[in-house]
């Protein structure tokens, strides 16, 4: 039997509160079917988040990172999710440089009425990170894990 046989991926979540975090209390109570791998953390906005939070998710045991905010154009501190794109894109292109693969950090939109939105976007996100397997990031980073010595230039250019 192999490592990825008995696998359940450990997702970790960051839902905006206006929108996704709503989307997934409407799911909930729609009682719409969704794996229950997702661990979700609530921000006020997505903008809110620092690339460092999806570092520490990763290096604390996650498989994988879903972030969630408000469509583009309707967030309520006006363009926060516009600064979550450009960080996530300048994170994910990084993290690709280590060897992670692109599925497993994952940016979405989703309004507080699209519940099925969110439950199908975790369905898939955990299908996908099902196939990949575990993430070993002590592997993909070397020594204890640790991302700061590695990553501090990018982190710098990524939260600018
Ligand atoms: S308030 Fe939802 S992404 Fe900014």
């Amino acid at each position: 039997m192999s490592e990825k046989d008995n696998f359940e991926p450990v997702i970790v979540g960051f839902l905006c509160n206006w929108c996704s975090y709503r989307a997934a209390d409407l799911a909930g109570t729609s009682r719409i079917k969704m794996p229950p791998n997702v661990r979700d953390i609530r921000v006020m906005c997505t903008g809110r988040l620092d690339p460092v939070f999806v570092l520490k998710a990763l290096r604390e045991g996650a498989d994988g990172v879903l972030v969630m905010g408000c469509h583009p154009g309707q967030c309520h501190y006006v363009e926060g999710n516009y600064k979550t794109m450009r960080r996530m894109a300048l994170l994910k292109r990084t993290l690709r440089q280590f060897g992670l693969e692109d599925e497993r950090v994952r940016l979405e939109w989703a309004s507080a009425a699209e519940g099925p939105k969110f439950a199908a976007t975790v369905t898939q996100m955990t299908e996908t990170i099902r196939e990949l397997g575990p993430l070993n990031w002590k592997q993909l980073l070397g020594g204890n894990g640790h991302f700061r010595p590695v990553l501090e230039p990018e982190l710098e250019e990524v939260a600018a």
